[in-house]
């Protein structure tokens, strides 16, 4: 898969996954979900810090490639599945975490996201969303139908509506792409959002 072999995308992703790993601090028993996880780049740097992780993807060709990757390295805690938001959740358990990485501008619908990412969290959970500051349209191909990124109040206020408290955000890494209106290099800013489920 492209993405799992590009050195700029490998070092964006692991900077986005440790600063995951810094603001959930996993103890080690928790279930979490990675919500569009790719080739589960994010999802396998947590793998040694939960106890089971279920990467979903509305793509059946990324978690054929997923599976491949943990079927090669024995890995059996981290359990690929179909599944976006709109589907029928019973199938999931609850979740301690949710991480979701440059995955929420893919949704059509954000406040639902909010509301089911809510939903699927326990009590006391928490949910770290990283995506990009608005992006005038240029880090995705004008075909392709995304948000053009988040302004982050508006971001936080949509998900202290869906019930999250203590909401923080700040900036964490940037996507460097050229740019689909100009074909320049540019440094597209990365933003992280953690926010909290009460007990
Ligand atoms: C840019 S990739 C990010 C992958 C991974 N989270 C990472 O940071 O390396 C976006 C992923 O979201 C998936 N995706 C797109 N729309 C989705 C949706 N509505 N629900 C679930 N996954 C979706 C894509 O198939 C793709 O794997």
């Amino acid at each position: 898969m492209r993405w799992d072999k590009e050195p700029g995308r490998l070092n964006m992703t692991h900077q986005i996954a440790q600063a995951m790993l810094n603001r959930t601090s996993p103890r080690g028993n928790e279930v979490l979900l990675d919500y569009g996880t790719g080739t589960g780049l994010i999802a396998l740097e947590f793998l040694y810090s939960v106890k089971k992780i279920v990467a979903v993807d509305s793509s059946k060709d990324m978690l054929t490639f997923l599976q491949k990757k943990l079927n090669a390295d024995s890995i059996t805690t981290i359990e690929p599945l179909e599944w976006s938001i709109g589907s029928d959740p019973s199938q999931l358990p609850e979740f301690d975490i949710i991480i979701v990485s440059l995955t929420l501008h893919h949704v059509p619908d954000t406040s639902q996201a909010a509301e089911v990412f809510y939903s699927l969290l326990k009590p006391g959970g928490i949910i770290a969303i990283a995506d990009l500051d608005p992006d005038n349209g240029e880090s995705h191909e004008p075909e392709m139908t995304v948000h053009h990124g988040f302004v982050r109040e508006d971001l936080m206020e949509i998900f202290k509506k869906a019930g999250f408290t203590t909401i923080q955000i700040d900036s964490v890494a940037t996507l460097a792409k050229e740019s689909s209106k100009t074909g320049v290099l540019k440094e597209f800013p990365i933003f992280l959002m953690i926010a909290h489920k009460d007990k």
